[in-house]
């Protein structure tokens, strides 16, 4: 059995950004391409089946029954944010092909079948839209717009699809892996410092933050930077610039909410040129849903206040919104007590990211686990797991699995 370490290992390669520092792994870039090609060559070498449905997803499938219906499922992503960690996604898959070791050890008879899944696109990196996969599967979202959604270079969604080998004709609510989604459990590094406040390597999922992006284009004036006086302009970045520190005082206002503008594009992008557009994109989050829509509407509110002052235009758009999820009640206690025998007293804890496990509540029961992470950041190039921890990740899901099999 290799460790999960060992695993992590042979992709530690795979999409390294020099520039950014860590790992860009976009939904079908190359990069993103070559892991979905290794997790087949690591599932197959484990004795699974391994198939891609119709949105993309990647199904590992140890088949214990004539019957895929009502499998366990377990898995993550291997897609990162630009310059993300090593652990954001990877680590659950990972996990999962050694807890397969460690159930195939122990002698484990599944009386279901288990399947590791691979979602596509759960950070929304490349195409706006988080946890685009397990979107699609639900039918939380119209595939007619998923197949127009553009990156940055122009490439829209179908396209990029069908350069992955999926046609994207056939994307949509998918009723086969409806029914075969019995109960799904997502390990996943956690991502702030919960668990070093905790001092325990492991974490039974509570509650996912609600939370959602916005894009606010500001239009202004595009002009010379040397010919306009600072009294003629109409300068969207001006604007921005005011926006971003309105939602921060907006969110610091709000027990518990966060307010984030992460990425600013200034159309068209020149030194010497005042832009004629920015657009920014906001991403809000609360745990009480009624309160991330009264907060967006306050940061659109002062937005607009903002623009009619400096003489631009602002346009919001909403790109995606979850509400809160609240994890399977009766799963978590399964969780608890299969975590009994190896890691007693194992904490609950809630997260403040968004998760496949989040939009898959909606058909099946879904639980989490958490594994520590002793910097405490993520979505950056310093998230971290140590080796022993992220092997009692993999322990830890291999009893919460055998228990559920
Ligand atoms: C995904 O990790 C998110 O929380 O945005
Ligand atoms: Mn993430
Ligand atoms: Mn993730
Ligand atoms: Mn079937």
């Amino acid at each position: 059995m290799q460790t999960v370490s060992a695993v992590l290992d042979s992709i530690s390669d795979i999409g390294r950004d020099p520039s950014r520092g860590g790992y860009s792994r976009g939904v079908y870039t190359g990069a993103e391409r070559s892991l979905r090609e290794w997790f087949d060559a690591e599932a197959t070498a484990r004795g699974l089946s391994v198939e891609t449905d119709r949105n993309g997803i990647l199904w590992a499938w140890w088949d214990a029954t004539d019957s895929r219906d009502g499998a366990l499922v377990t898995g993550s992503h291997l897609d990162s944010v630009p310059g993300g960690g090593a652990f954001d996604g990877p680590l659950g898959v990972a996990s999962a092909l050694v807890a397969v070791d460690l159930l195939r050890e122990r002698g484990v008879e599944p009386r279901r079948s288990l399947a590791v899944a691979v979602f596509p696109e759960e950070e929304g990196s490349r195409f706006g839209l988080s946890c685009l996969g397990s979107r699609l599967l639900t039918g939380s979202v119209d595939p007619d717009t998923v197949r127009s959604l553009t990156d940055t270079d122009g490439t829209t969604f179908a396209e990029a699809s069908r350069a992955a080998g999926i046609d994207p004709a056939h994307l949509g609510r998918d009723e086969d892996a409806v029914r075969h989604i019995g109960d799904f459990v997502e390990l996943h590094v956690e991502q702030g410092r919960g668990l070093i406040d905790l001092d325990s390597a492991v974490a039974i999922g509570s509650t996912m933050l609600g939370h959602g992006r916005w894009r606010l284009s500001i239009a202004g004036q595009g002009n010379h930077a040397g010919t306009t006086l600072m009294a003629d302009r109409a300068d969207p970045m001006i604007a921005a610039a005011q926006v971003v520190l309105a939602a921060r005082k907006i969110a610091a206002e709000q027990d518990g909410a966060r307010a984030t503008v992460g990425r600013l594009q200034p159309v068209p992008g020149g030194t010497n040129v005042i832009a004629s557009r920015v657009d920014l994109w906001l991403d809000v989050r609360h745990e009480e849903d009624a309160v991330t829509a009264s907060l967006i509407e306050k940061i659109h509110g002062q937005a607009q206040k903002i623009c009619a002052f400096e003489g631009c235009r602002a346009t919001l758009t909403e790109e995606s919104r979850s509400g809160t999820v609240h994890f399977d009640g009766a799963l978590q206690h399964t969780l608890a007590s299969a975590l009994g025998r190896s890691f007693p007293g194992t904490p609950t804890l809630p997260t403040g990211a968004g998760h496949d496990a989040g939009i898959l509540g909606a058909i099946a029961p879904t639980a989490m686990l958490f594994v520590r992470n002793p910097t405490g950041i993520s979505h950056s190039p310093e998230e971290f797991v140590e080796r022993d921890d992220a092997d009692a990740g993999a322990v830890a899901l291999a009893d919460v699995l055998e228990d559920l099999l």
